[in-house]
């Protein structure tokens, strides 16, 4: 029997009594998968798992993602995306340090994007004897149904593009601005023109029903949104901050304090999320798996 005990307002709980290690029942595989839908982010402490463990579980939930950023894999297991900010040998970074400077979703640009990601933490900086490198997530279900009438209105029609190529530029020069300012930064590579032309830019609704609890929630995010559809630009910049002030408010927001062994699963269409980098140069090490969800229409 697992436990669920609910945290954040709008999105966040904690699952106990399972071991994600060994392969679950389909009892019990259903009570996760229920409580995950629900509760829009799940986690899992004290858990021990081989990169093949955590791949195996998050399997269950549907096709697994190999990162476009194919230097961020971990060696001999492409499903997991590496996140860290620690160098090998030769000072090559072995992950992707930058993943989440902008709030978003993962893999939102794509024509199939991310239905969850699955994030295991691995070395968790602690200073003072407190955990750094919180990260946070807002439902943008609640978001949504707390607009007015009239704003659910006026974004029930609208469509907005998606472009990784606009996000992998502004995070390269976010993080040239970092390096000015002498913030310590890995040297990330600059996008490669082959990585920018394997994502093309993507349209779809703005208001996105989910396919499993069929609510509705908004489907735009800072990082990765370059504007709304059919109108100026200025004007589209205009509402969509505005949307995206109005969805990052704190009673949307669970906040999440990592502990090593921790498994922490998102429902990427109804929630988005952002890292918080204040821990460098203690070393952070996460194993993200991806798992894909329906095309976006
Ligand atoms: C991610 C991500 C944020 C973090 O794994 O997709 O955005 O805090 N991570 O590591
Ligand atoms: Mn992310």
């Amino acid at each position: 029997m697992i436990n669920v005990t609910r945290i954040g307002k709008h999105c966040g709980a904690e699952i106990s009594g399972v071991d994600l290690s060994v392969p679950l029942d389909e009892h019990t595989f259903a009570q996760i998968a229920n409580a995950f839908f629900d509760n829009e982010v799940v986690f899992f402490r004290n858990q021990q798992l081989t990169p093949a463990q955590q791949i195996a579980f998050t399997r269950r939930f549907g096709t697994l993602e190999a990162h476009v950023r194919k230097e961020s894999r971990l060696a001999g297991a492409d499903e997991i995306f590496v996140l860290s900010n620690k160098l090998d040998a030769n000072g090559k970074a072995i992950g992707a340090q930058d993943a989440g400077r902008f709030w978003h979703s993962d893999l939102s640009y794509k024509r199939e994007p991310s239905m969850l990601s699955a994030l295991y933490a691995v070395e968790v900086p602690v200073k003072d004897g407190v955990a750094l490198g919180n990260t946070y997530f807002a439902s943008t279900t609640a978001a949504y149904n707390a607009l007015s009438d009239a704003c659910k209105q006026r974004v029930e029609h609208l469509r907005n593009v998606h472009s990784y190529r606009e996000y992998r530029l502004k995070n390269y020069a976010a993080q040239q601005q970092d390096e000015r300012r002498g913030i310590r930064t890995v040297q990330e590579h600059a996008p490669t023109p082959e990585q920018l032309a394997s994502v093309p830019d993507t349209e779809m609704n703005v208001v996105r029903v989910h396919p499993v609890t069929r609510r509705k929630g908004l489907f735009i995010n800072e990082g990765h949104t370059s504007h709304l559809v059919g109108m100026p630009r200025a004007q589209s910049d205009q509402l969509l901050a505005r949307l995206y002030a109005h969805m990052t408010q704190p009673e949307f927001i669970y906040g999440h304090s990592w502990r090593v062994g921790d498994l922490l699963m998102w429902d990427n269409i109804a929630v988005q999320h952002k890292a918080t980098f204040d821990y460098d140069p203690l070393p952070r090490l996460m194993y993200r798996t991806t798992v894909r969800g329906p095309a976006v229409v």
